[in-house]
């Protein structure tokens, strides 16, 4: 099938006490949304970006890459999942969105073919690239004060869940549609489809392709972008 690349590109980035969003940093010569954009368009099977930006964002339309023929701007909504849904109405029903954070600037095209094979496979729907937990995880008591830990979770089974997540592009407008209208909190788009009652396949992914957040993942990225160059 035709693979088509979704950028939600529409957050204001507050955890990063920037000037801008997190996406508008640089990382070298180049923004972070840059470094993700190109690495998603050179991709051979990617066949075009739907990227989501605020209304009001005056920064993408400086980036040399925000006219490119490849490249289509919708506009983002209040939430992620909201911004996802603008950029689908572009992908057409019979190809597959392959949907990708603007923050994740370290993605590869080996991360982008490993989860391609999933398209092939019976018995899931799409899949998503994640990373096993290490540390041990803690729930905590939800408004406690001092917080304090309501249990320990079972870190055996438990996966970070990262990005791109692909799909096909019918059954995500379909499982977002009707998870936002019964006002599920959705954070990535495979939460829409295992909550549509779908299988998502899981494939272990490279921990260099993390999302900035705080300010520190800027260096961390800066070094990760240039071990992919070396
Ligand atoms: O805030 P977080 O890091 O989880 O955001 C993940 C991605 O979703 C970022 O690339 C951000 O720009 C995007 N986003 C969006 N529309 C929103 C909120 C976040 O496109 N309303």
């Amino acid at each position: 099938p035709t693979i088509v690349a979704v950028v939600p590109a529409a957050g204001i980035g507050s955890r990063m006490q920037a000037d801008r969003p997190k996406q508008y940093l640089k990382l070298g010569n180049k923004t972070v949304l840059e470094h993700t954009l190109s690495a998603l368009a050179t991709h051979p099977r990617i066949a075009r970006v739907i990227v989501a930006v605020s209304r009001n964002d005056p920064y993408f339309d400086t980036l040399p890459l925000a006219h490119s023929d490849w490249l289509i701007r919708v506009e983002g909504g209040t939430e992620r999942a909201d911004s996802v849904f603008n950029a689908l109405q572009y992908v057409d029903d019979d190809e597959w969105a392959l949907v990708h954070d603007a923050a994740r600037p370290c993605v590869t095209h080996m991360d982008i073919d490993s989860l391609l094979e999933v398209v092939q496979w019976p018995d899931v729907k799409g899949g998503i690239l994640a990373t096993p937990v290490r540390d041990t995880m803690k729930r905590a008591q939800a408004g406690s004060l001092p917080l304090h830990v309501a249990h320990t979770e079972c870190r055996e089974d438990l996966w970070h869940a990262l990005t791109p997540q692909l799909f096909p592009a019918s059954l995500l407008k379909n499982s977002l549609r009707e998870a936002l209208n019964a006002n599920i909190r959705i954070t990535d788009e495979a939460s829409a489809i295992e909550w549509a009652g779908y299988r998502v396949a899981l494939i272990d992914s490279n921990p260099a392709n993390i999302k900035i957040t705080r300010p520190a993942d800027m260096p961390l990225a800066a070094f990760y972008l240039n071990q992919q160059d070396t």
